[in-house]
C-alpha cells in the first residue's frame, strides 16, 4: 500500500525535500529584516533557541504522526485518534490552499523580477515604482501562473521522481548561489558596516513584541503547524532516523536564513555608504532597495548579480510552493481517491483563483489593495488601524493565526491523544543513537512548553491583530 503513494529513496532526499519546503521566501526577506529591527545578534540567539527548544520538538512530532501512518494529514488523524480529530488536519489542508494562494503571487514577483534584472530594468527604487510593477495585473498573472504551473509540474511526478528530484537540484544550487553572492557582497566597500549592524547584539532592543515575533517567525520558517511535515514524513522509509533528520532540517533552515542575512547587509551599507540608519524593513528591502544596489554595480555586472539574486529567491520559492501543493494533493490521494495528476492540476487552477484578489491587491484594485481595517504594529511597536491589502488579510488569517493553533493542537493532541509512549516508539524505529536526555526534553517540551506557548501567541495574535488589544 505504501509503495503506491511514494517513497523518498534516501535520507537526504528527505532532509532536502523537507529543509527546501523550510527554506523560502520567509528566510530571504523576512529574517534578514526581523534580525536588523530586533538588536542584531540578540535577536537571532532568541531566534536559535526557539528554534530548536520549542520548535523542534513539533517538527518531530510531524514527522512521527506521518511517517507511523503512511497518510495525509487529515488522514493521520483520523487513523490515529477518532474522526473527531480530523478537523486537525482539515485546519491544516486550508491553511495550505490559503498559503500558497498568496504566497505564488509574491513567488511570481521574485520570477518577475529575475527577469527584469537579467535586461538590465533596475528602476524600482520607490514605492511607486515598486507597485507600479506589482499593478501591472497583466505582467503579474502571467509570472503567477508560470509559477504555479511549475510547482504543479513537479508536483504531478511523485515523490521521487518529482519533490526529491527537484530539491536535489535546486537546494544545491541556492547554496551554492547564496555563498557565490555572500562572498561578493563580503568585497564591496563598506561591507563591515553591514555585518556589524547585522550581527553586534543589542540587548536593549529586546522586547515582548521582538520575541513574540521571533517565535511566529521561527514557526513559519519551519513549516509547521498544517501538517506539512506529517505529509513529508508520511513518504518516509522506517529505516531512517527521525530525530536525527529534524535536527539537519531545523539546521539547514537557520543557517540559509543567517547567510541571507549576511549577504544582504553589506550590499545595503555599499548602497548607503555605511550608513545604516536609515534602513527600513519590510517588503521594501528586497523589492525596492536592492534593485538600486544591483544597477550601482554596472550594467553587466549589475545584471548578472541581479538576475542570479533573483533566481535564488524564485527557487527558494518553489521548493515551498511544492510542499504547500502537496498536503491538498496527498488528501485528496489518500482520501478521495483521486489520481495524482487529476488532483494536481485541479487543485492548482482551484489555489490560483483564490490567489486572484490576493493577486490583484497590490495596487491593481484600489478596493482589494485597502481591504480591511486591522491592526498592525507601527516602528515603534504600537498597535494601529492600519488598512490591509487582501493579500496580507490572508496572511493574517492563514500564517499568524491557523499556523499557531494548528501546532498547538498538534502538541496536544500528540501528548495526549496518540500519547508519548507511542511517539517514542515510532522515534526509536531507525534511531541511529539512544539520547535518554534529548527523549525525555522532547516529551516534556510536547507535553507542557510547546501547548502553553503556542497556544499564548495564537491567542496574543487574535487580540492585538484583530481587536487591537495590546499585549507587549
Ligand atoms: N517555510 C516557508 C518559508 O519560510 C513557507 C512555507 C512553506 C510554509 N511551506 C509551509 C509555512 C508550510 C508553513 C507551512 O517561506
Amino acid at each position: 500500500m505504501a509503495t503506491n503513494r511514494g517513497q523518498f529513496n534516501s535520507r537526504l532526499g528527505f532532509v532536502l525535500a523537507a529543509a527546501g519546503s523550510a527554506v523560502g521566501l520567509g528566510n530571504i526577506w523576512k529574517f534578514p529584516f526581523e534580525v536588523g529591527a530586533g538588536g542584531g545578534a540578540a535577536f537571532v540567539l532568541i531566534y536559535l533557541a526557539f528554534c530548536f527548544l520549542l520548535c523542534f520538538p513539533v517538527m518531530v512530532s510531524e514527522i512521527a504522526i506521518g511517517r507511523k501512518t503512511q497518510l495525509n494529514a487529515v488522514g493521520a488523524f483520523k487513523k490515529l485518534g477518532h474522526h473527531n480529530w480530523a478537523w486537525i488536519g482539515f485546519l491544516g489542508v486550508l491553511a495550505g490552499v490559503l498559503i500558497l494562494s498568496f504566497y505564488n503571487v509574491v513567488a511570481g514577483w521574485a520570477f518577475g523580477y529575475f527577469l527584469e534584472m537579467s535586461q538590465g530594468n533596475f528602476d524600482f527604487g520607490s514605492v511607486e515604482k515598486f507597485v507600479g510593477f506589482t499593478a501591472d495585473w497583466e505582467h503579474i498573472f502571467i509570472y503567477g501562473i508560470v509559477f504555479m504551473g511549475i510547482t504543479a509540474l513537479i508536483v504531478s511526478k511523485g515523490i521521487q521522481g518529482g519533490i526529491e528530484k527537484a530539491a536535489k537540484i535546486l537546494m544545491p544550487t541556492l547554496f551554492a548561489m547564496i555563498i557565490g553572492l555572500m562572498i561578493y557582497s563580503f568585497t564591496l566597500s563598506d561591507a563591515m558596516a553591514g555585518v556589524s549592524y547585522y550581527l553586534v547584539p543589542d540587548f536593549s532592543e529586546i522586547t515582548g513584541e521582538v520575541i513574540y515575533s521571533a517565535l511566529g517567525q521561527a514557526f513559519f520558517s519551519l513549516s509547521l503547524g498544517m501538517g506539512a511535515l506529517i505529509t513529508y514524513g508520511s513518504y518516509v522509509s522506517r529505516k531512517q532516523d527521525i530525530v536525527r533528520s529534524a535536527a539537519m532540517i531545523t539546521l539547514t533552515d537557520v543557517s540559509v536564513a543567517f547567510l541571507a542575512g549576511l549577504m544582504i547587509f553589506p550590499f545595503v551599507a555599499f548602497l548607503n555608504a555605511g550608513d545604516m540608519s536609515s534602513v527600513s524593513g519590510g517588503p521594501g528591502l528586497i523589492f525596492m532597495t536592492l534593485p538600486g544596489v544591483f544597477e550601482s554595480l554596472g550594467p553587466l555586472l549589475g545584471k548578472i548579480v541581479g538576475a542570479v539574486f533573483f533566481l535564488l529567491l524564485s527557487f527558494a520559492a518553489l521548493t515551498s510552493t511544492v510542499s504547500l501543493l502537496e498536503v491538498p494533493v496527498a488528501y485528496l490521494v489518500d482520501e478521495k481517491k483521486i489520481k495524482r495528476p487529476v488532483a494536481v492540476w485541479s487543485m492548482a487552477i482551484i489555489i490560483f483563483a483564490i490567489g486572484i484578489p490576493s493577486l490583484l491587491s497590490y495596487g491593481a484594485s484600489d478596493t482589494l489593495s485597502s481591504f480591511v481595517n486591522l491592526f498592525k504594529a507601527d516602528a515603534d511597536g504600537v498597535l494601529k488601524e492600519t488598512a490591509l491589502p487582501f493579500l496580507d488579510f490572508v496572511e493574517l488569517i492563514a500564517s499568524d493565526t491557523f499556523l499557531p493553533l494548528g501546532g498547538t493542537f498538534i502538541a496536544i493532541f500528540t501528548a495526549y491523544v496518540w500519547k508519548k509512549n507511542n511517539l517514542n516508539a515510532e522515534l526509536m524505529e531507525g534511531r541511529e543513537t539512544q539520547s535518554q536526555w534529548l527523549s525525555k526534553y522532547i516529551d516534556f517540551a510536547i507535553m507542557f512548553i510547546c501547548p502553553v506557548v503556542l497556544g499564548a501567541i495564537t491567542i496574543i495574535t487574535i487580540l492585538e491583530r484583530f481587536f487591537g488589544i495590546q499585549v507587549f
